[in-house]
């Protein structure tokens, strides 16, 4: 796999955020992986902290690895959650959920007191867009939404994006952890990503985008050697 030893070094280096006694959201995917694994270490060795997962695969593995969890309906306060990113751009926002996962992502993110992002180099980019976006959708409707999804995009500046509807085995279509559908945009390019946010939050049946715009202040980006650490 590419750039795993950049995803550990970002993860590893996240550590510094976490402190006895915490309630930590625990991000999805690859470069998350490595955090969940890096923490149960320190869990191992004595740390207390109490997990958050954003995904059914990462409740799997956290529980696999001995961090005590949370059910979120439990959960009064996040002081962190450490999760990886598809693409992050020079202001901090990203695009999420090439896992699938942007739903309880994004919840979590926004109840935390801070969320840290981390990736590794291939992750920035200048402008949002060569990663397709992941649109959540109602699987009742989809097709109406996604024309919808395809005007908002336009509107939004995008030119022409190609939405498809994401598709696993048999080439039935993703479900996700909370029953929807993945609508993957490609739009090369989104030059004006809040504008895109905005429109896409309007559509009915658009359960969640993967846009995340002022969520992330602290993002590490892992390299052969180490990570660097930027605070927006
Ligand atoms: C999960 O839905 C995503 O938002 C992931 O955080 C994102 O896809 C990054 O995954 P990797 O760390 O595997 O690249």
């Amino acid at each position: 796999m590419a750039f795993e030893r950049e995803k550990e070094n970002a993860a590893v280096a996240a550590l510094e955020f976490v402190e006895d006694g915490m309630t930590i959201g625990l991000g999805t995917g690859s470069t998350a992986k490595f955090f969940v694994e890096a923490l149960a270490e320190e869990v191992a060795d004595g740390l207390m902290v109490k997990g958050v997962p954003t995904s059914e695969e990462t409740r799997r593995l956290a529980e696999s690895l001995g961090i005590t969890l949370l059910p979120v309906e439990q959960v009064d306060r996040i002081h962190v959650t450490v999760d990886g990113a598809d693409e992050v751009d020079g202001d901090a926002q990203l695009i999420k959920g090439g896992g699938a996962a942007l739903l309880r992502e994004k919840i979590i993110a926004n109840a935390s007191d801070l969320m840290i992002v981390i990736a590794d180099p291939s992750k920035q980019v200048e402008v949002l867009g060569a990663f397709p976006l992941p649109v959540e959708v109602t699987p009742f409707g989809f097709t109406i939404t996604a024309k919808k999804v395809y005007d908002a995009l336009q509107a939004a500046g995008v030119n022409r994006p190609r939405i498809e509807v994401r598709t696993g085995g048999g080439n039935k279509p993703v479900i996700t952890d909370g029953g929807n559908f993945i609508l993957d945009c490609r739009c090369s390019v989104i030059p004006d990503v809040p504008k895109a946010a905005a429109l896409l939050s309007t559509i009915p049946g658009v359960v969640e985008h993967g846009l995340f715009i002022g969520l992330a202040r602290t993002v590490i980006i892992g390299s052969d050697d180490g990570a660097s650490i930027f605070e927006y």
